[in-house]
């Protein structure tokens, strides 16, 4: 297959299109980031990368915590209102109706309309360029019970998370396999 030849570029596609909230249950934050991910496992450990211009970043900095929640497809309007909209001018948690349950481990509120909620606790701010990589200890995940079967096993199949890829929003499709299963001997 040809492929065209780019200059470096931040093209990794499909990212979580995260609602980062932060600050505090009485004065909230949140911001839509898609530069997140896992760095390591044990210790559970995430990265927010975030713009100093932005007004989380100071409420970030300040605080060493923030909770990456994870939307619904049915959330895209509200995840790119909270990318295009600057909490310094409005209260974007109004605007959007989100409500907020309390962190279990940290200060910084979790969304209630998100089916997973990881809370953060900062352990390093690395400033790389135009971002500044918080990297993160998760000190709790929050999951929405309903997703919770009866054998303690999470279906996140069944939480129709959105994807971000280039510059556009996805509802995550079909399952087409799981952890394993190219090697998994079949059961007779
Ligand atoms: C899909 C999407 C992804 C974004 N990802 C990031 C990101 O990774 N880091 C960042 O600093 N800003 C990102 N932004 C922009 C911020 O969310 C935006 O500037 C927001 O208004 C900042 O809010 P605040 O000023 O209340 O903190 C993203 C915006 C969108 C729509």
């Amino acid at each position: 297959m040809a492929k065209a030849v780019w200059r470096g570029g931040a093209l990794l596609a499909p990212v979580p299109p995260a609602l980062v909230t932060c600050g505090t249950m009485e004065e909230p934050n949140v911001l839509t980031v898609a530069w997140t991910g896992i760095v390591c496992t044990h210790p559970a450990m995430t990265y927010v990368s975030v713009r100093p211009q932005r007004h989380s970043y100071g409420i970030i900095e300040r605080t060493g915590e923030f909770v990456i929640n994870l939307p619904t497809s049915a959330m895209a309007k509200t995840v790119d209102f909270c990318g295009m909209k600057t909490g310094a001018k409005l209260n974007k948690i109004e605007r959007c109706h989100l409500e907020l349950l309390p962190g279990e481990t940290v200060s910084a509120p979790v969304l209630a309309d998100c089916p997973v909620s990881l809370e953060c606790r900062v352990t390093e701010a690395k400033p790389l360029g135009t971002h500044t990589m918080f990297l993160a200890e998760i000190t709790a995940v929050q999951v929405e019970e309903r997703l919770i079967d009866s054998k303690g096993k999470l279906n996140l199949q069944q939480a129709g998370l959105l994807a971000y890829a280039h510059g556009e929003y996805f509802a995550i499709g079909r399952k087409c396999g799981d952890f394993g299963f190219s090697v998994r001997k079949k059961r007779r």
